[in-house]
């Protein structure tokens, strides 16, 4: 939420932060700005909206300097407003803020500095920040910024630039992710590597509590005390295509597309001499033979993926597992005991709620896994194994690629456990890893014959709602369906497991009311179909996932979207992409931005 950029060196900086806030525009949309320091003066533009307004408002009023700061914003405290549009300056005008993150003790803070005289232009907790700098500073900026963050209650990824200090940028984090990098040309600093990555792939992931001072030749690193630091350096391996969008339409399409990619690239190198073998994971089989349950905690499309991972490792494993909503988890007691395994599932790695979970349960306890999309991230950082779901990074705000990458790592971790328990035998998890290796090619050939999701989406597109159901774990995969549908079309929709619709929401159909059911071939098949000719008798147009080959479905539903047969277990792999794409192709149809649905942001980094 909210993404941040800077750079000093050699060349002009206008281009470089306009470029880098567009790839970072899927943190936050509201609004944007930068800051730019030229002989010892800032220059500070802004605009409501997105990154083009500002573009064209930079070039309008001809930012000239190298070194300077952007911003793009996910409103928080104040509505989205070229007035709350970051940077945000002291009273004097000698220093500019950006800033991701919640300051939480913002209205003691801005009482305090209001009463000291200090005049505030914006409803953000951020100005806060800028006056607090501006009050330390005495002609240092690195020590003025330790001062300001020292008062500071919340979550911070700062970058500051000070016009008596030309050239110098100063950052610092806690809870949000900040990442420098030193190329030739001059110092990066970034929400994400992908703002940098065409000029350097060598990055510094910044601790909490650790500050940088960058000019043109160098970056320096201090601890929370300011004594030097050695940072170690991460090197970028994923390429630079993930931010081009590659001949498609949109970014969402393109990552659709990656799928069969991410499934092999996921699987890549598992199968060591027929066992499996995750060995980031750390523990021993040993070890994991004593879990005697299971927390998946997650948020929105990753808390989807953990309602699969129940079904497997229950179903394989024979372990107890919940899947609970990150925000719950936090604020509850969960029953944890040392041979509690807890899952944490978040593509970005940097979810508020699911970080908390995460430190909550280690407090408590629990060993901690950790299954994210992101090198590095404070997920894979506080957690006691990470699985990695290489889907490479995801630009559309709507998760597709990496859910799959979710889906398949929380399998292996599944077939994992049932290994290490000898719930299957070796030539069974064997077979099962083939199986899943093929839905690759099965989803290939779903991408290949996807020409009736077109026509189904076409019978969805002027609705006002829309119901998602299944069985098993077709009712996983209905919730993602729906959500899906719902952030990118802005189409109301439920989901709900299908035997359920008549204790309730069977009321809500009537004539052409579209209902979307996941009714591939599982042992719950037949009662599935029922339900389809209960809300076909009263009027529902249905669009039906199906088996290939399942030519009987065709007399119950209006549209039948076909995909291969496979086995129950990999269903929800498969299933997904019809679905993907069908609330892609009705929120197209209904003009919406589907890379970048309103009110919503790539990351959550605030509860
Ligand atoms: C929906 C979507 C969100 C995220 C959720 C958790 O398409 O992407 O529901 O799944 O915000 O984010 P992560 O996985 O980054 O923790």
């Amino acid at each position: 939420m909210c993404g941040i950029v800077g750079y000093t060196g050699s060349r002009q900086v206008a281009g470089i932060l306009l470029e880098g806030l567009k790839r970072l525009e899927y943190r936050g949309y509201d609004s944007a700005g930068v800051a730019v320091e030229n002989e010892g003066s800032l220059h500070v533009v802004r605009r409501k909206g997105r990154v083009a307004e500002l573009e064209s408002a930079v070039k309008q009023s001809e930012v000239v300097g190298t070194c300077g700061i952007g911003h793009t914003r996910w409103a928080t405290h104040g509505r989205p407003s070229e007035a709350n549009a970051h940077p945000h300056a002291s009273n004097d005008g000698r220093i500019a803020v950006v800033h991701n993150g919640i300051i939480e003790n913002f209205a003691e803070l801005r009482d305090d500095l209001a009463s000291r005289g200090y005049a505030f232009g914006s409803d953000t907790d951020t100005e806060t920040v800028a006056h607090l700098v501006e009050d330390a500073y005495e002609g240092d900026l690195l020590a003025a910024v330790r001062t300001a963050t020292e008062q500071v209650v919340g979550s911070y990824g700062l970058a500051v630039t000070c016009a008596d200090e030309p050239g110098v940028i100063v950052a610092t984090r806690k809870d949000s992710p900040l990442i420098v990098g030193k190329a030739e040309d001059g110092c990066y600093v970034a929400s994400d590597a992908i703002a940098m990555i065409d000029a350097t792939r060598d990055v510094v992931v910044l601790e909490d509590g650790w500050f940088v001072r960058m000019d043109g030749d160098a970056i320096e690193f201090f601890d929370g005390a300011l004594n030097p630091i050695e940072p170690t350096v991460t090197h970028i391996t994923w390429d630079m295509d993930v931010a081009e969008k590659g001949g498609y339409p949109d970014f969402m399409l393109k990552e659709i597309h990656e799928q069969p990619r991410v499934i092999r690239d996921t699987l890549a190198g598992r199968l060591v001499n027929g066992r499996l073998e995750i060995d980031e994971l750390g523990m021993s089989p040993e070890e994991l033979d004593l879990i005697d349950r299971v927390y998946v905690i997650a948020c929105g499309t990753s808390y989807h993926a953990g309602l699969v991972a129940k079904e497997l490792i229950e179903g394989w494993a024979r372990i107890p597992t919940e899947v609970e909503a990150a925000s719950e988890f936090r604020y509850r007691n969960p029953i944890i005991t040392p041979t509690t395994l807890v899952v944490a599932v978040s593509q970005s790695g940097e979810t508020a709620d699911t970080l908390a979970a995460i430190r909550d349960a280690r407090v408590k306890g629990a060993r901690v896994f950790g299954i994210t999309n992101v090198l590095g991230s404070p997920v894979a950082r506080e957690s006691d194994g990470v699985i990695y779901t290489k889907a490479n990074k995801e630009i559309a705000v709507a998760s597709t690629k990496s859910f799959l990458g979710q889906i398949v790592s929380l399998t292996l971790l599944a077939l994992l456990l049932a290994q290490a328990k000898g719930k299957l035998k070796m030539n069974q998890i064997r077979l099962l890893f083939r199986e899943l290796a093929d839905t690759a090619e099965q989803v290939e050939w779903i991408l290949a014959h996807a020409d009736e999701v077109n026509e189904a989406a076409r019978a969805c597109a002027e609705a006002r709602s829309a119901l998602f159901v299944g069985r098993g774990m077709g009712a996983a995969i209905a919730r993602e369906g729906a959500l899906k549908l719902k952030e990118i079309s802005y189409l109301h929709a439920e989901a709900y497991p299908a035997g359920e619709m008549k204790h309730g929401p069977i009321a809500l159909i009537d004539e052409g009311f579209p209902v979307i059911v996941v009714a591939t071939k599982s042992p719950v098949y037949d009662k599935t179909v029922s339900n389809m000719q209960e809300s076909k008798a009263r009027g529902a147009t249905i669009i039906a996932i199906a088996t290939e080959g399942d030519e009987d479905i065709k007399a119950h539903a209006d549209h039948v979207i076909y995909i291969p047969k496979v086995r129950d277990a990999f269903s929800a792999i498969t299933a997904s992409v019809p679905l993907q794409l069908l609330a892609r192709t009705i929120a197209v149809m209904r003009g919406c931005d589907v890379d970048q649905p309103r009110n919503l942001a790539k990351s959550v980094t605030v509860e």
